[in-house]
């Protein structure tokens, strides 16, 4: 066979050269000529040749129906899959350490395992010894699921390939190394090459693999971030150290929803699912008390209600401070903003501290309404109804909008003992089930409305 001719390639404007030079001919540019070996010579044979030729779409809709997914009867876990594990899948379950990964992925192998899914768990930050331990503890030690303790890439591959199972969870992809990578582990390099080599194994193997990344507060640790777009699903797993909730949270899936959440409570003997997170989310309410708001939201393909909590207090700073926790405060410097030019309601010279109860996470646009309410009722300090939610969009001219699935928010409230809604004027709602609509057409008419101003 003839030796394949490599070329010089321009970086800056695409020209091929046969020969290298300083600089290239075709646009001026200095120092950008590198060698390419071109992938195939002579014409190609084809996808035929290479794996089943292409077919006509209309064939394939009768001939495989899809693969039955693979519950782990983690009910919440399942839910964020999509409704399970698709075989032959790739995941990324990102989270700060020390948050309930490892946890929550050997709880998950070990019910996959006990319904009879072949499951693997390969650890490269704990010897074997010590994830039994953890599986003791969590009252899984007799749970079929195989472990290994290993960080080598190529030892991993072929473990896998021997082995075949239908679940391999690697713990985690900064610890792997990768013999062809010259860069230390959990390097950019060896986190993509490591992870490249795992989801094509993936696919080509049908084995379904969940990898575990590190992620620091500000993303900037390399990892997961580059691994995110060569996986089907990423999950992230979120929560406030001091606090026991631990919110999985879908933010891309192939298979499923996005934004689709399971929330588990962290306890001495592992992570237990919670079925109804309003109520745990609204469980630390206490008597109705100024700056509190209760918002009816919509995580993924569920109504959950939370509680928005502000405090607003006389600032001795030249530029007070806006502490926002748990919401986009992007949007909060807007509300204020819509308060301060649309209704005369100035928050100069105050600070102002938002926060969502129980360590949960609202970025819908939805909650604008509540965030507003919030404010004014930490401001005015006069407290809201105590069995009232709201819920809507806030635009700058201060109008509000409408917002989706309003009768499943109204649902979920009225099943938590809420008898009060305040929703936008435009809002069309098919039976409030009960529920006394306050239809607020603007922020000034809220404002009106509620604090008499
Ligand atoms: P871990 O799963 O090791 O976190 P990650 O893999 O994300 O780094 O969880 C560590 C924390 O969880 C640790 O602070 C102890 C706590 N924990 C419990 O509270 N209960 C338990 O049953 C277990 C196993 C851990
Ligand atoms: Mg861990």
């Amino acid at each position: 066979m003839a030796k394949p001719v490599t070329s010089f390639t321009c970086q800056e404007c695409g020209a091929t050269h046969r020969k290298w030079a300083g600089r290239c001919d075709a646009c001026g540019a200095w120092n950008s000529l590198v060698e390419e070996t071109p992938l195939s010579q002579g014409p190609g044979r084809g996808l035929g040749a290479a794996k089943g030729r292409t077919v006509p779409l209309s064939a394939l809709s009768t001939e495989e129906p899809p693969p039955p997914r693979a519950q782990s009867g983690l009910a919440e876990f399942d839910r964020v899959l999509g409704g399970g594990l698709v075989p032959g899948s790739a995941l990324l379950v990102g989270g700060d350490p020390g948050i309930g990964k490892s946890t929550l992925l050997l709880q998950a192998a070990a019910q996959f395992a006990k319904r009879g899914i072949e499951a693997i768990y390969i650890s490269g930050e704990e010897a074997s010894a010590q994830v039994r331990m953890r599986a003791q503890r969590l009252g899984l030690a007799d749970a079929p699921v195989r472990l290994g303790a290993e960080t080598a890439l190529r030892d991993i591959l072929t473990t896998l390939d021997a082995e075949r199972p239908d679940l391999a969870v690697i713990d985690s992809i900064q610890t792997l190394w990768s013999d062809t990578v010259e860069s230390a582990p959990g390097s950019v390099s060896q986190v993509r090459a490591a992870a490249h080599e795992l989801v094509t194994f993936a696919k080509r193997r049908g084995v379904a693999v969940i990898l575990v990344g590190h992620v620091t507060k500000e993303g900037q640790i390399a990892g997961p971030r580059v691994v995110e777009h060569m996986v089907d699903t990423v999950l992230y797993f979120e929560g406030e150290r001091g606090h026991q909730f631990r919110i999985l949270r879908a933010v891309k899936n192939r298979f499923g929803p996005a934004d689709e959440i399971g929330v588990f409570e962290m306890t001495g003997g592992g992570l237990a699912e919670v079925a109804n997170p309003s109520a745990l989310f609204l469980s630390e309410r206490g008597q109705p008390s100024p700056g509190s708001a209760v918002f009816a939201g919509i995580e993924g393909t569920r109504p959950v209600l939370t509680e928005i909590q502000a405090l607003v207090a006389p600032s001795t700073l030249a530029s007070p401070r806006r502490t926002v926790v748990g919401l986009d405060s992007g949007r909060v410097s807007t509300i204020l903003a819509v308060l301060e030019s649309r209704c005369g309601i100035p928050f100069t010279g105050l600070d102002v501290f938002l926060n969502v109860a129980g360590g949960m996470r609202v970025m819908e646009p939805a909650a604008d309404l509540a965030i507003a309410a919030a404010l004014l009722s930490a401001r005015e300090d006069s407290a809201l109804p105590a069995e009232c939610v709201s819920f809507g969009e806030i635009s700058l001219s201060g109008a509000l909008r409408p917002v989706a699935q309003a009768e499943n928010r109204l649902k979920e409230a009225q099943k938590l003992g809420f008898s009060q809604a305040i929703i936008p004027a435009p809002q069309k709602i098919d039976g409030a089930g009960g529920m006394r609509l306050d239809r607020i057409a603007d922020l000034t008419g809220f404002v009106g409305e509620v604090f008499g101003a």
